[in-house]
Order: structure tokens, then C-alpha cells, then sequence
């Protein structure tokens, strides 16, 4: 069989830990695998490798992808599908496996309505895809959030600041949660809670009045001013899938934290370097275990599925089902994170 595998969307720890199990399990069974180069964009442009045991060695460990991405849509691009579908045709691709968030897994199932043997396999830092209980590169994401935090805590206690720290995560707060949680968050902003600046104000003056000199806010990038109900954004531009760059809220909270306390802050921006770096174990095996299960799928010639963890099991779900809704936080594990605010 000819199998083809891409990348698409942000990038995140643990996508070449996937790419390996594939060419690895595929290799022992006889199969050829072809790396589709920056996503969908490799499947317009006709821009491929061939990956084999050798190429595909000594890539665990590594961030990023060995085969670039790009957050291309063929659906927003005039003639952009029928390129694709030639281009699949002319690879002799018999199975395609696109590793991606909901974006990548959305093309994926709109390609297997048209007839291509798609297979999914769920990556992003934001944990946003509702069908899997975790999507690979979010628990690296979190570890940084949390490294952050550790490191933030000794110099926002040595100044008497409120640090304000913004994460990623577009309009879900998972990383906020559970970086905040895992670092000692003093508070947690998320989109799924609307918040005033009263209320942060109001917290963080209670835990200074205990005679805590110091705070730390975590803040999603996509947490909303209950006042306003808008997200604030970087960039009106959006990109091919029609997603607008998240960003600013931090440096909004901390100026008005400032203005409203009298307490010193300053925000910092974590930005991509939660995407950047090594996979954490948890990642590793999840990608690992991705891998294999999209392969034994593909054995079995059950496509327009996507691979799944519940619980501690690895499950097939259908493409429909992994990209019909975003999954936003599990609010019993913030409610655990609040009992920590001021
Ligand atoms: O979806 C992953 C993510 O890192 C989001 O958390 C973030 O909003 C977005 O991608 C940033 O995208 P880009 O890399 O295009 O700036």
C-alpha cells in the first residue's frame, strides 16, 4: 500500500513521535510511506518525501515537524480540491493520514466525502477537540506554562508585582487551567468565565491582605471582558480557516490591575514558545500510540476515522465526529484551580 501522512496547522511537540510509529509500523508490513510536505499546501503544490526507517530515525525527541506545515486551506482556494485530488491520484496514494486540530481533520473528512481514504489523527496544544480526551502537545504546552510559572513566582515575589501571564489556547482554557493549576496560579481568567476586572482586582487584593506581597494571573488569550463580551485580537485579519490572531488581553488586564490597585504588575507573553521544544513523555507515548492505531485502522481499511483516547484506550471515532464541536474545560477541574485564588 501507498500511504501518504501530513501535518497541518500549528505546530506542537509530538508530531514527529507520530510520523515515526507510522513509517516504523508500516515499514514491517510491507507498506510505502510518502511525506506530504506543509500540510495541505503539499497536496496543491505537489511537494513530497519519501520517508523510510532511515529518515524517519531519531525523531522522537524532536519538536516541530520533519515535514513542515502551514495552515493551508484547498477549500478556501480556487481549484484548490480537484489539485488536491489529482495530486493524490498522481502520488498513487491509497491511505492518507493528516495529523492536525479541528482545521486539518475538517479537510480530512470533507476529502473522504469525496472519495479519498482519509484517516485522523488529533494534534494541538489548545486540547479544544471534543471527541478525545486529550490531543497530543497539550501536556508539553502545559509543562512550559507551568516552567514559566515556576520561574516567574521567585522574581514576582522579590519585586512585591502582580505578574500577569497570557497563554495560548484560542477560545478554550485548558492550557490556562492546567498550566495555572500545575504552576500555583494566584488566578485563572479562561474564556468559558466571562470576567470583570473588578473581580481580579478584588482577589488579588484579599491575598495581598493576608500579607501576600506578590501575585500571579494566568489568562487565556481568548478569555472574555464580561462588560464587553469581545475577544481582544491582534490582528483583524483572519486566517484561511477564518480564525482572527488572539492576543493583547494580558497587557490589557495588567495596565488596568495597575490602575485600579496601586499594586506594580507586569505581563508577560508566553506566545509560541508553548508549541516550541521536546515532547514530554505523556506526549511521546500518546503520539506513539496515535501512530500505531491509525496504521492497524488503515490494515483494516476503516477510514473517515479518527483516533481517540478515552480513558486509557485508544478508540476510532468517524472524522464527523472528531471536528463537530470544540471541547471547552472541564469546569470540575476549575473549580479544583479556584480554591487557590484570593
Ligand atoms: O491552535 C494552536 C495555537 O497555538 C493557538 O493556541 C494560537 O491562538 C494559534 O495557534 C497561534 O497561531 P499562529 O502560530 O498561526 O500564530
Amino acid at each position: 500500500m501507498n500511504i501518504g501522512i501530513l501535518t497541518g496547522g500549528g505546530d506542537c511537540p509530538g508530531l514527529n513521535s507520530v510520523i515515526r510509529a507510522i513509517v516504523k509500523k508500516t515499514s514491517k508490513l510491507g507498506h510505502h510511506v510518502v511525506g506530504i510536505r506543509d500540510g495541505w499546501k503539499g497536496l496543491i503544490d505537489l511537494n513530497f518525501i519519501e520517508l523510510n526507517t532511515g529518515s524517519a530515525s531519531g525523531i522522537l525527541h524532536l519538536g516541530g515537524t520533519i515535514l513542515g506545515t502551514s495552515r493551508t486551506n484547498p477549500f478556501a482556494k480556487e481549484g484548490g480540491p480537484q489539485k488536491v485530488m489529482d495530486n493524490i491520484k498522481k502520488l498513487g496514494i491509497d491511505a492518507l493520514v493528516a495529523i492536525g486540530g479541528d482545521d486539518t481533520l475538517g479537510v480530512a473528512h470533507k476529502l473522504y466525502g469525496m472519495g479519498i481514504n482519509t484517516i485522523g489523527v488529533p494534534k494541538t496544544i489548545d486540547n479544544d477537540l471534543s471527541a478525545t480526551d486529550f490531543t497530543f502537545g497539550f501536556d508539553s504546552a502545559v509543562n512550559i506554562v507551568m516552567n514559566a510559572l515556576d520561574n516567574l513566582h521567585s522574581t514576582a515575589e522579590s519585586h512585591h508585582r502582580v505578574m500577569v501571564v497570557e497563554v495560548m489556547g484560542r477560545h478554550a482554557g485548558w492550557i490556562a487551567t492546567y498550566g495555572g493549576l500545575a504552576g500555583g496560579a494566584d488566578y485563572i481568567l479562561i474564556p468559558e468565565k466571562p470576567f470583570t476586572i473588578d473581580e481580579v482586582c478584588d482577589s488579588i487584593k484579599r491575598r495581598h491582605a493576608t500579607g501576600r506581597t506578590f501575585s500571579i494571573i494566568v489568562v487565556a488569550e481568548g478569555a472574555v471582558l464580561e462588560e464587553t463580551e469581545v475577544v481582544i485580537t491582534k490582528d483583524v485579519k483572519k486566517d484561511a480557516f477564518g480564525h482572527v490572531m488572539l492576543g493583547g488581553v494580558g497587557k490589557f488586564l495588567c495596565t488596568e490591575i495597575e490602575k485600579r490597585t496601586g499594586f506594580e504588575c507586569r505581563d508577560v507573553v508566553l506566545g509560541h514558545l508553548q508549541r516550541g521544544g521536546s515532547p514530554t513523555a505523556f506526549d511521546r507515548i500518546l503520539a506513539t500510540r496515535y501512530g500505531i492505531a491509525a496504521v492497524d485502522l488503515i490494515e483494516k481499511k476503516d477510514f473517515g476515522k479518527m483516533v481517540a483516547l478515552r480513558g486509557n484506550q485508544i478508540v476510532a471515532v468517524s472524522l464527523e465526529e472528531g471536528v463537530k464541536r470544540a471541547k471547552t474545560v472541564d469546569m470540575d477541574v476549575y473549580e479544583i484551580a479556584k480554591t487557590f485564588f484570593g
